[in-house]
């Protein structure tokens, strides 16, 4: 009982009302989920201990943006889940990246970053950071000779990579990266999110900070938003500092959903990794379909990295439609089960084609410059049974066939009918 529950006059209705309605009960046994701390202000019992707990001396809660008991369950999950010392969560994967890197950055920096980078990040990195007199320069994160150049060239404060990455699900080998990191007096900055935690601890692997989007797998129901960044204590004080300043807190609702989704990360990765290799193989055999990229293919550029960096492969795969545009849309709008949507990393599978979507304006010189064939499909396999994936996609292919031949034109323009053709089975 604190002295504010000691009330010596009588009260009006409005003053009973507000304590009763908000007296938390002391629970002392422990919860075996972690409770969503709906609250915004944290009292203490004195004006010392307030004081003490606002300026960081005592450890406690005083108002959310600062800390939140269920948030902070969370970051030490996430720090567990990375094998950190500490963590620090979000509002969402753009708030945790901004964070990480405007803890680290300072006018006239220079950043390196892997030119397979998620639309925002690079956004970010070009818009916001280079108004404020922040270089960055992109290469290819596969070559670690032209990584090495590029760091070389002149004094760099951060390689920016992604350990999975759009368009072709490519793969950073980051050990090879840690080390030239290092070798050229950079940090290492990890964006995990198409791995998850579950196939990769990129801190292990000499990171030095590691970034969720917690929307996508770890939070895994496609129902919030969420981001994490982990390492050391030290480098956590100040992308925490960052958190504290600029206001990007994570709700208490979001971090109860995402912690419930920790729970079955690793079952759901596994089904992930099962469903999309069977689908990648079974996509391989498709007459019509030009290429598929899936980690666990022999025919991946990165497969031999994959094989020594991860466990077993995530749900993302990415295939080429031989039939271009035309057959990349009229797949996506024939699909059934999967939704045609933004995001990744969910329960349900999620198609998307950027040549009629998110990049519709460019030309297919220009989808071809940024590494996008004009029928280039990405996939995020779901958890849905496999069968039913492969008799939906098996009617897709069907109608991206016969779009292929609508748009070649009459016979003699088309192309050969056996290279666009595509069998149901
Ligand atoms: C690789 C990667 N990083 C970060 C993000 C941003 O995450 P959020 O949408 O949670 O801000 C995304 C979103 O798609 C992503 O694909």
């Amino acid at each position: 009982m604190t002295r504010h529950d000691r009330p010596t006059v009588p009260r009006g209705f409005s003053t009973r009302a507000i304590k009763a309605s908000t007296a938390a009960p002391r629970v002392d046994q422990q919860p075996n989920s972690v409770p969503i701390y709906q609250a915004v202000t944290f009292s203490s019992e004195d004006a010392e201990e307030l004081g003490a707990i606002s300026t960081g001396q005592r450890p406690g809660y005083s108002y959310a943006r600062l800390a939140n008991p269920t948030g902070d369950a969370l970051a030490a999950a996430m720090a567990e889940l990375e094998d950190a010392e500490a963590g620090a969560v979000f509002s969402s994967g753009m708030a945790a990246i901004h964070a990480a890197l405007l803890s680290v950055l300072e006018a006239g920096d220079r950043v390196v970053a892997t030119r397979a980078i998620y639309g925002s990040t690079r956004t970010l990195l070009t818009e916001r950071f280079g108004r404020l007199g922040i270089d960055v320069a992109f290469v290819d994160a596969t070559n670690p000779a032209a990584v090495d150049a590029a760091l070389a060239a002149r004094p760099t404060r951060v390689l920016y990579v992604e350990t999975i990455s759009n368009p072709t699900i490519v793969v950073a080998d980051l050990a090879i990266l840690a080390g030239l990191a290092q070798r050229n007096g950079a940090l290492l900055i990890v964006d995990n999110t198409f791995a998850s935690p579950v196939l990769c601890q990129p801190l292990a692997l000499g990171a030095d900070l590691v970034i969720e989007s917690l929307t996508k797998y770890v939070g895994g129901h496609s129902d919030t938003l969420g981001g994490s960044v982990c390492g050391s204590r030290e480098r956590i004080a100040l992308v925490k500092a960052v958190e504290v300043d600029t206001g990007a807190t994570l709700a208490p609702f979001a971090a109860f959903l995402v912690l419930r989704g920790i729970a079955t990360l690793d079952v759901r990765m596994a089904r992930h990794a099962q469903t999309s290799r069977a689908l990648a193989e079974w996509l391989e055999a498709q007459p019509g379909v030009a290429r598929v990229y899936h980690p666990d293919l022999p025919s991946h550029p990165q497969h031999a990295v994959a094989a020594r960096q991860f466990p077993h492969a995530s749900g993302m795969l990415a295939f080429e439609l031989a039939g271009g545009r035309a057959a990349g849309g009229a797949f996506i709008d024939a699909l059934t089960i999967p939704e045609r949507t933004a995001s990744l990393g969910s329960i349900h599978t999620i198609v998307a084609h950027p040549p009629t979507t998110t990049h519709r304006q460019l030309s297919d010189a220009e989808l071809a410059e940024a590494g996008i064939g004009a029928g280039l499909l990405r996939c995020s396999v779901g958890l849905e049974d496999l069968d039913d994936l492969v008799a939906d996609f098996a009617q897709a292919l069907e109608a991206a066939r016969a779009a292929a031949a609508a748009a070649a034109g009459p016979a003699g323009s088309a192309p050969a009918a056996d290279s666009l053709a595509v069998g149901a089975g």
